[in-house]
């Protein structure tokens, strides 16, 4: 069979890696994927919101399965395009709906999901401009730290934290009256700050059935010690030392099932990843948010992992045959330190030459291309996080040493990276 893999980062780059193995792959294309995707395949040129070309195109390459990496061409409509084209009846797309998208595309969405179907969620009221004063009410009497949230997309910048209730009234008045992220900002949600560790945690299902892929830890901030500015992620580790089999069975039960059963109960579509991140508070789990797709850089530790054939998984999950399918991971750890470019989260360069990746040989390591390109046969820079280098060790710290190690070989100017991931369960 054909695949198209739709996206361009480090998230794409492991799932074509992973998707290349499997013998019912055939041509693999990555719309636009990067210069490690086209070590795995091909790249084309398309561009994630025409779907009228990837249409064309899924029809001219007799493609067989499309799979959508990030968030956005989901949000959009990009299943119920592909799905509803009688030229393409027998196409296999990996990913929710748009009705089902929402869970991502709109915090109030998933907010409400989960007071339907009593799925532990931190307490929250949302506002809108008409609402404005009221929601300046509801803040100055909320506790401290308070979270704000813009509702729609906002390229991972639309969560605040405030320590106080003026920064919070700045930040409120900043999305909604000043429209900081246009119509994204039209409504905020308030809520609760849980305290706790996170974990990022990846489901397959085909709208009935599931399966637990695997989780992570995901290290934000820019800076050692979870310090500076919030990135896309910084590195992973799986598996958790506190995501234990108590734990795990807890937030199968509370949150997991529940999901699962609301996407049933209200009809909503869904074919493909759904990444619930939670917080473990006091060892109780409550969600943070819902992604409807796999997380960049958890894919890059996640996928590693994972031992199955993802593409006959896919296959499985399309049929609704997914409950056959046996996970199987690797017993050992695998972490993931992203390489970034000097200056990011905030601006940056690109077109930076890459040196030294081919020169880790040691297996345990792969090395993710997050954001690069090809120039004149050279690999250069191409975005704020450049590199995903992930390694298996028999624990944590052995996968981590391993993957700096790796990263030690490597260089870029003005390269950096993280040199503490993982620091907490040494
Ligand atoms: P989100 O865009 O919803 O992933 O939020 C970004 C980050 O903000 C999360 O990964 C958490 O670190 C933090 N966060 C979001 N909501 C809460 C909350 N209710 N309590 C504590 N931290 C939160
Ligand atoms: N690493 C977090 C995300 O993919 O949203």
């Amino acid at each position: 069979m054909n695949i198209l893999l739709l996206g361009s980062g480090g998230r794409e780059h492991a799932l074509a890696y992973k998707m290349k193995q499997s013998s019912l792959c055939n041509e693999l294309y990555i719309a636009p994927g990067n210069a490690g995707t086209s070590q795995c395949g091909t790249n084309v040129a398309l561009l994630l919101n025409e779907f009228d070309t990837i249409t064309q195109f899924c029809i001219d390459y007799q493609i067989g399965m499309v799979v959508v990496g990030p968030e956005e061409p989901l949000v959009k409509g990009i299943y119920d395009h592909l799905t509803s084209q009688p030229s393409l009846n027998n196409l296999m797309v990996i990913g929710p709906s748009a009705k089902a998208a929402q869970l991502e595309g709109s915090k109030s969405f998933s907010k409400e999901f989960m007071q339907r179907h009593h799925i532990p969620t931190a307490a929250y009221a949302e506002f809108n401009e008409s609402s404005f004063d009221e929601g300046k009410q509801y803040i100055r009497k909320h506790t401290l730290p308070v979270v704000l949230k813009a509702d729609g997309l906002a390229a991972g910048k639309g969560v605040v934290i405030a320590s106080n209730h003026e920064e919070a009234l700045q930040a409120f008045e900043e999305m909604i009256i000043n429209k900081q992220f246009g119509s994204a900002s039209a409504k905020v949600v308030i809520e609760e700050f849980l305290q706790g560790i996170e974990l990022s945690l990846f489901v397959l299902t085909d709208g009935v059935d599931y399966k637990v892929i695997g989780h992570a830890k995901d290290y934000k901030r820019i800076g050692e010690g979870d310090t500076g500015l919030n990135t896309g992620g910084m590195g992973c580790v799986t598996p958790v030392p506190f995501a234990d089999e108590a734990f795990l069975k807890k937030v199968e039960d509370q949150i997991v099932i529940p999901t699962i059963k609301g996407f049933e109960k209200e009809e909503m579509v869904y074919k493909g990843f759904v990444f619930i991140g939670l917080m473990n508070n006091n060892g109780e789990p409550f969600v943070i948010e819902y992604n409807c797709r796999m997380g960049d850089p958890e894919t890059e530790v996640v996928i590693p992992r994972l031992k199955n054939d993802l593409v006959e998984m896919f296959i499985a999950l399309h049929h609704g045959e997914l409950a056959s399918i046996q996970i199987e991971q690797d017993s050992r750890s695998v972490a993931t330190i992203m390489a970034v470019s000097g200056g990011y989260p905030g601006d940056y360069q690109k077109g930076i030459e890459i040196d030294g990746l081919n020169k880790p040989t040691d297996n345990d390591v792969l090395i993710f291309h997050a954001g690069t390109s090809m120039q004149n046969n050279v690999v250069v820079t191409n975005g704020g996080r450049v590199l995903a280098v992930s390694a298996f060790g028999n624990n944590m710290q052995e996968a981590v040493g391993k993957a700096k190690t790796a990263l030690q070989q490597i260089h870029f100017s003005e390269m950096y990276y993280r040199n503490d991931i993982g620091y907490e369960f040494e």
